[in-house]
């Protein structure tokens, strides 16, 4: 069985000419993509600029607007895969995008002090995520969990950090193991990469969402060690586990008694699931809050929120906690985040009643397709998040993540591309829609899903509908 992902020591030149058979019905993507890409290749390790855009067809992209992204070919996409969730109120948004002309007339980086922007920012910010008395922004994801894990160390002067199996917290040395993992590897030692030193993944402990006891029996051989639990509140990076409330309650009590530090990574789920992110839906706090990606609705900027006492831990504040960054605080980032995050804050937008009802609508169509084809799936997902499982029974943690059957989820959204709308060609990979989508766009989709899965279904394509033949 071809597990999960391409592997990344797979040549390019080789995943390209596989993913070449395998495409092309409706959608014919030809000379230009393609030959882009290949300019890209000769230039550009695997001719990508992050691993997981290698996807194949189609290869190069000429513009995107609202939902829809059009490739170099001409060919019109349907995109749920919005940028890995940092497309929040569609692609190109005007309010965004003038937002930043308006505010680079006057000011690009200044690099010293601070602006109006910056402080513009930190209060909507402040505003927004309840576990938030100050903040500071970067440019990235991996940069805010970076200084998170870093303040939470330099603060409680500790080793360890203990994260989940199947969560995703970007490319930063001590976080950088365990997400996809096989299931010869999955809570064992799992490096994303090499080159990360032996120290640095072995102080970060692997436990299992939503086990609470495997999170206590690392506190009980660990004990005054760990300095920190991190999680994606909804772990978005294996699609959607939802999290059972008793078992973020469980952390939150947990790290209180030990005196370790609750960072919730809501780079995914932060302002997409509810302006406050998900510690707003469950009501439990975390010490620390990561959050980026659709803050600034395609454009960098992300940051890290968290309880004063701890955030004092900083240089700025006498602390000896290094806070730097060269671009942090610029003013196209900043002004993308007051724009993404007024509009989200607009009650005549309604960006949540919007979202989460076509959320429903594509999560009810999902379920309507599978059980009439007779194929084990398991609908999932929050809000603007869906995804379809190909399993049976039901989907706590990772663990059942492992009866996923990964080739007909490739397979599903690999032809859902073909058909003009474009989901992510990996298992476990989740699909998002924004402010501008459609009831339209959901009923093309669905329609497109049941072409799919039906002929899916009728070819024996799924690895239980076989078992059970
Ligand atoms: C939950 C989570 N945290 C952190 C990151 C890293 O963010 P970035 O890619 O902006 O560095 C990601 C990226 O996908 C993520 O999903």
């Amino acid at each position: 069985m071809r597990w999960r992902c391409w592997n990344s020591k797979t040549p390019a030149r080789e995943r390209v000419s596989s993913d070449l058979n395998e495409t092309t019905k409706e959608i014919h993507v030809t000379s230009a993509s393609r030959s882009l890409a290949e300019a890209a290749e000769r230039i550009i390790p695997g001719g990508v600029n992050s691993a997981t855009r290698s996807i194949g067809a189609p290869w190069a992209f000429a513009s995107a607007h609202g939902a829809t992204l059009t490739d170099l070919d001409g060919n019109r996409y349907t995109d749920y895969h919005a940028a890995f969730g940092a497309i929040l109120l569609g692609h190109g948004d005007e309010r965004v995008n003038s937002a930043i002309t308006a505010a680079i007339q006057d000011l690009d980086l200044v690099g010293l002090g601070t602006t109006e922007l910056e402080v513009r920012t930190a209060e909507l910010v402040i505003d927004a995520i309840p576990s938030a008395d100050m903040v500071i922004s970067t440019m990235s994801g991996s940069e805010a969990v970076l200084q998170a894990i870093r303040l939470a160390r330099g603060a409680t002067n500790r080793p360890y950090v203990v994260k989940f199996q199947g969560c995703f917290h970007g490319s930063y040395d001590a976080i950088a193991r365990n997400v996809i993992s096989s299931p010869d590897l999955a809570w064992r030692r799992d490096p994303n990469s090499s080159g990360i030193l032996d120290d640095a993944l072995d102080h970060t402990l692997i436990a299992e969402f939503n086990d609470l006891a495997s999170v206590e029996e690392l506190f009980a051989a660990h004990p005054d060690e760990i300095a920190a639990v991190i999680l994606e509140p909804v772990p978005h990076n294996v699609g959607a586990l939802l999290p059972e409330l008793a078992f973020l309650q469980g952390l939150r009590d947990l790290t209180t008694k030990h005196g370790s530090v609750l960072i919730f990574d809501e780079v995914i789920t932060g302002f997409r699931h509810a302006r406050g992110g998900y510690q707003e839906i469950c009501g439990v706090i975390p010490d620390l809050t990561t959050f980026g990606k659709s803050m600034g609705n395609g454009y960098p900027v992300a940051g890290l929120a968290g309880a004063a006492e701890i955030m004092r831990n900083f240089t700025p504040t006498g602390g000896k906690v290094m806070l730097a960054g060269t671009f942090n605080g610029n003013s196209v980032s900043m002004a993308a985040a007051i724009a993404t995050l007024t509009v989200l804050n607009d009650p005549e937008v309604d960006f949540y009643g919007h979202v989460y009802r076509l959320g429903d609508r594509m999560r009810d169509g999902l379920r309507r397709i599978t059980n009439g084809h007779g194929i084990p799936a398991v609908i999932t997902g929050i809000g603007s998040v869906f995804i379809a499982y190909f399993l049976d029974g039901e989907v706590r943690g990772y663990r059942d993540l492992l009866r996923n059957d990964d080739e007909a989820y490739a397979t599903f959204h690999r032809r859902m591309i073909d058909k003009g709308s474009l989901m992510y060609p990996m298992s476990l990979k989740r699909n998002h829609i924004s402010l501008a989508h459609t009831d339209a766009d959901i009923d093309r989709t669905l329609e497109q899903a049941d072409e799919v899965l039906g002929a899916m279904a009728r070819a024996g394509e799924f690895s239980l509908l076989r078992e059970s033949a």
